[in-house]
């Protein structure tokens, strides 16, 4: 069985805070120790330079938020972690993407949008101040995705659509040059935590009310000191319900513990107690892994050297997909143009898989050849990714094709022969 590849990236723009701790950071970790998953999580820096153009700050913040990672517990030797930018693959990608993108999506991309509103809000010309990097965030994310086949991205809701924008961009090159990619899917964690900030709001860079996760311990004290709560003096009960101090300490705390804080609420406990009871929950958390955070910070050839051993990995993916792809697209060695060619391969010459669905809910692939013709037929598989997977095998390993009798069979009028000298055609041709 093929494992569930979950990829997903983080735009090095700031300093990690409580919120991205526990909306995200320590999920993704838990989630990586899955034996049933292949994880990739990347530094999206070239995202970073279309919101930021400070240079100390995207490389600061690269670096503060690799090591927060590794802090958390991410182990590069178990999952796939690198900087974006240390995938030339990428950016070629994204540029085959943008040549079957509709322009019109584009412009219905949420980012872009608010952009325009705010602009026409304000009088201004709907394009002042918007970059193309920002008209161009949905491709650049989608060359992310599929530079890697991921068949599931966790995002924020906020990122649904661009999901969506990905498994498009898939299906117009899929359409046009042959089966290359999985469509993605959105994986939106409901139950994941977001936490109040300082003030009460979502905590957020932009409300500038966060707490850094790897802040000394006594500035989170100082922090923690400052987080809103009512006027109830100490003695009078207090209200759970709404309350930045008692949220946060539930995203900490064991179950009894916030049972126990609860009680303490009703009790009237003083919020200057309630204060130290989280300053101390979170620092029983957080102190060991602040002194690898510091140590990390301290020597960052080590994170570099975990990002470029990251790369590495990541590459061996991206690199013989886009060799793939280039050849796909046309960007080939020159030949003769006129080279005569075979039968076999000219019935072949834009063969190409075919994936679809049946009415039983089941996923299907077929071989199809320029005629029109269908050259192989599969059965029935569950899931998308398991007719992906044995397209992927096919291509891999033409010669296995009569071993897969179970799996595929060639269509009406077609031998067992023809499809393998079609399919064998076909990835000489690459
Ligand atoms: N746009 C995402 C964010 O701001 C970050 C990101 C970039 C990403 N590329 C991605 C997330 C690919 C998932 C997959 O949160």
């Amino acid at each position: 069985m093929q494992k569930t590849r979950f990829l997903t990236g983080i735009t090095p723009s700031g300093t990690p805070h409580l919120g991205n701790y526990a909306g995200m950071i320590r999920p993704a970790v838990q989630a990586s120790l899955n034996p049933d998953v292949e994880s990739f999580y990347f530094l999206a820096d070239y995202h970073a330079l279309i919101k930021c153009q400070e240079p100390e700050r995207v490389n600061r913040s690269t670096l503060e938020i690799s090591a927060s990672w590794l802090a958390a517990g991410l182990d590069p030797a178990r999952v796939t972690f690198y900087r974006q930018s240390d995938i030339p693959e990428i950016p070629e990608l994204t540029w085959f993407l943008t040549c079957v993108t509709g322009k019109g999506l584009l412009n219905r991309a949420h980012a872009y949008k608010a952009a325009q509103d705010k602009n026409a809000e304000a009088g201004r010309d709907g394009d002042d101040g918007v970059s193309a990097g920002l008209f161009m965030y949905p491709v650049l994310m989608g060359a992310d995705i599929l530079a890697f086949n991921a068949h599931k991205v966790p995002v924020g809701r906020d990122q649904i659509q661009h999901i969506e924008m990905a498994r498009d961009m898939a299906s117009s090159f899929n359409h046009l040059y042959g089966e290359f990619f999985t469509l993605p899917e959105a994986a939106v964690e409901e139950a994941v935590a977001t936490l109040p900030g300082l003030d009460g709001r979502k905590m957020s860079k932009s409300y500038n009310n966060t707490i850094p996760v790897f802040t000394p311990r006594e500035q989170l004290r100082k922090l923690i000191g400052g987080l809103v709560t009512d006027s109830r003096s100490p003695g009078e009960p207090k209200e759970v319900e709404g309350s930045a101090l008692f949220q946060i300490y539930q995203a900490f705390a064991s179950a009894q513990e916030t049972a126990q804080l609860r009680q303490a609420y009703a009790d009237g406990i003083a919020w200057g107690d309630a204060k130290a009871l989280l300053f101390e929950r979170i620092d029983r958390e957080i102190a060991p892994l602040r002194a690898r955070y510091e140590e990390l910070m301290a020597k960052p050839q080590q994170v570099e050297q975990a990002l470029r051993q990251g790369a590495e990995k990541a590459r061996a993916h991206a690199t013989p997909l886009l060799r793939e792809l280039r050849h796909a697209v046309g960007l080939r060695p020159l030949q003769v143009a006129a080279a005569p060619e075979s039968v076999a391969k000219a019935k072949v010459g834009a063969a190409t898989f075919k994936q679809y669905r049946e009415s039983d809910g089941q996923f299907y692939f077929k071989l199809v050849g320029n005629d029109g013709g269908v050259l192989l037929q599969s059965t029935g598989f569950a899931a998308p990714r398991e007719a992906g997977a044995m397209i992927a095998q096919l291509r891999a390993q033409p010669g296995q094709l009569a071993a897969l009798g179970q799996v595929v069979q060639p269509g009406e009028g077609y031998s067992l022969d023809d499809a393998q000298q079609a399919l064998q055609a076909m990835v000489e041709q690459k």
